[in-house]
């Protein structure tokens, strides 16, 4: 592997080595990377993706060169991406980067002398956290096969969703997708689950939708991807799940979010078993120190 630039980029079999390197570095420290440097690149705000990649970096015993504000960056004197790309990866052995722009991720990869990784580009895609949702999945349930997965709240601007979706479309898996009509999961990724053969089912109607899940996958709605203010401020509060929804519809779900919530997971749910994304932002960590192993 090159980069990470997407999700359907990798096979079933990628898929799986990288879960089972993730495995091994669960709570490691070490020195694998030493001498390494990682530049993390946000130009977008973020605090588990960034903080993650450079814990990853930091227990493998490598080094972390950052830039989090475009306004302290040379792209606010009108520098292109290409020639970031181009200067970056002569001081870095690998680049994360997140960009408000989707497809800005291939750019970078396109002009970079070093692997890239595709950090979240706009409402493109974010496989890192894909592959965090996995590791979560096999964590937590041991299996992918037979599961019924139900994503809820922002599937047009989110670029979790998709990227999941994606992933688990190696495997035997019905989703629902549960929405607002405004906001329904992008076209192509229904076309791709189409190709693969994969069952899935629209609607807007929350507690129909999360029934009998088995992973409940909630997102927040992207207010920052709303061209119209006001069409984000009638669709922010749409479905809020709460103690009692869980107990009622699907008991035996996990509930997994990859944050950050705003409203839509209230806090009692935080208590449950059920609730794991906090495990997910734990999972992360090792997720990202097998991708740079992997990379570098
Ligand atoms: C997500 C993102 O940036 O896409 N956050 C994350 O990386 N964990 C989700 C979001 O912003 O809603």
């Amino acid at each position: 592997m090159d980069n990470l630039l997407n999700s359907e980029q990798l096979s079933k079999n990628e898929i799986e080595e990288i879960l089972q390197k993730a495995e091994s570095f669960l709570n490691y420290r070490g020195d694998d990377l030493k001498g390494k440097v990682l530049a993390a690149l946000f130009y977008e705000p973020s605090t588990r993706t960034r903080l993650s990649f450079e814990t990853a970096m930091h227990r493998l015993g490598g080094s972390v060169i950052s830039v989090t504000d475009v306004g302290a960056s040379s792209i606010a004197k009108g520098e292109s991406l290409d020639d970031t790309a181009r200067v970056v990866s002569r001081f870095a052995d690998v680049i994360a980067v997140r960009h408000p722009d989707a497809g800005s991720a291939h750019i970078f990869a396109d002009n970079s002398e070093v692997p890239v990784i595709n950090a979240g580009d706009g409402a493109g895609q974010h496989p890192t956290q894909a592959l965090l949702d996995m590791f979560t999945i096999q964590k937590e349930i041991g299996k992918f096969d037979g599961l019924k997965v139900v994503m809820t709240g922002d599937l047009r601007y989110g670029r979790c969703p998709n990227s999941l979706a994606y992933m688990l479309a190696n495997y035997d898996v019905e989703f629902v997708f549960v929405s607002p009509p405004e906001l329904k999961m992008k076209p192509e990724v229904k076309e791709f689950l189409d190709e693969k053969g994969i069952k899935f089912e629209e609607t807007e109607d929350f507690k129909e939708g999360i029934k009998d899940a088995d992973v409940l996958y909630c997102t927040r709605i992207q207010q920052e991807r709303f061209a119209d203010s006001q069409e984000y401020e009638n669709l922010k509060d749409v479905y809020i799940l709460n103690k009692k929804l869980v107990e009622e519809l699907c008991p035996n779900a996990i509930i997994m979010h990859p944050l950050p919530r705003v409203h839509e997971i209230s806090h009692d749910v935080d208590e449950m078993e059920n609730a794991k994304y906090f495990k997910q932002v734990e999972y992360g960590v090792a997720v990202r120190m097998a991708l740079l192993t992997l990379l570098t």
